[in-house]
């Protein structure tokens, strides 16, 4: 059985110089092998609006999506460190509001961590969440978080203006109490300058290194999505590919009968036959 990390082992890990591997997950098959694997962490990210809801942005999840995908990944992974994503509008109204959901994920989906999207502005949410006993991972650079195209899946920090402001975000998120902070999308130069100046440990999804860890993203790591991944992905699998001809290859088997083969059948009961066929003949 897979040991569960917690907290501390993070930070043994980030003193002894070792990269944590972790990946996006939102059910639970996948849960199941993620923890087989061996990753150190899961993020149930809200990008299963688009990965596996079918949306094309994250602005449409719910805390009930995100709570039900949560609960899954954890049925499937009950021995992996697991974050919840909190998704758009859920830690923005109010700071009461903002405990109370970061507070679902923990009570009703055993979450170990919630991860929130945003600089400075959050800073007072992040602060009442930690002073209630919840962990949050702050999250910075590319934010894709609502309907803001602005900021939205590109690299982030390669301007000296933008740069100061990821600093000064992830400064604030980091005085703020959480207790790790991911980077997404910046120059590796800026990923190195914060893992340096930061006492938290600083994960990198397509910001490079060096820094504390990677995340991938499961869909675009297997060859799953469709859609172009972005410049930091590698692609270690194709499963589209795998899947399609598969699915090819049953649609042939059904349409020209190869399948159910009798090696596919449940048989009559041995020594029934006769009596079966009595049967169908008084139904005839
Ligand atoms: O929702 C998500 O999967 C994320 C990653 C893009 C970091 O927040």
């Amino acid at each position: 059985m897979v040991q569960k990390k917690t907290h501390f082992d993070f930070i043994e890990m980030k003193k002894r110089g070792e990269q944590v591997a972790w990946i996006t997950t939102y059910n639970y098959p996948m849960a199941t092998l993620v923890e087989k694997s061996g990753m150190d962490m899961i993020l149930i990210g809200d990008s299963l609006g688009m990965v596996v809801l079918g949306y094309n942005d994250t602005s449409p999840v719910t805390m009930e999506d995100c709570i039900s995908h949560c609960q899954a990944v954890r049925r499937g992974a009950p021995n992996t460190f697991c974050i919840g994503d909190m998704p758009f509008l859920s830690y923005h109204v109010s700071v009461e509001e903002s405990i109370r959901n970061a507070g679902r994920f923990i009570r009703e989906a055993q979450m170990d961590a919630v991860k929130m999207e945003g600089g400075e502005a959050i800073c007072k949410h992040i602060r009442a969440i930690t002073d209630a006993g919840i962990m949050v991972m702050g999250h910075v650079g590319s934010i894709p978080l609502g309907s803001n195209q602005i900021n939205s899946f590109e690299t982030q920090g390669r301007d000296v203006q933008n740069a100061r402001e990821i600093i000064k975000d992830a400064l604030a998120i980091q005085e703020s109490g959480a207790y790790a902070l991911l980077l997404e999308g910046t120059p590796p130069e800026l990923t190195a300058f914060l893992h340096k100046k930061l006492s938290i440990p600083v994960y990198s999804v397509g910001a490079g290194g060096p820094c504390d860890g990677q995340l991938m993203m499961w869909a675009d790591m297997l060859g799953i999505s469709q859609t172009i991944p972005p410049k930091f992905v590698k692609k270690y699998a194709s499963i589209a590919e795998i899947e399609l001809k598969a699915f090819h290859e049953y649609i042939n088997d059904v349409k020209t009968g190869v399948y159910p083969s009798k090696e596919y059948s449940y048989q009559i009961l041995e020594g029934k036959e006769k009596e079966f066929e009595e049967l169908l003949k008084e139904f005839e």
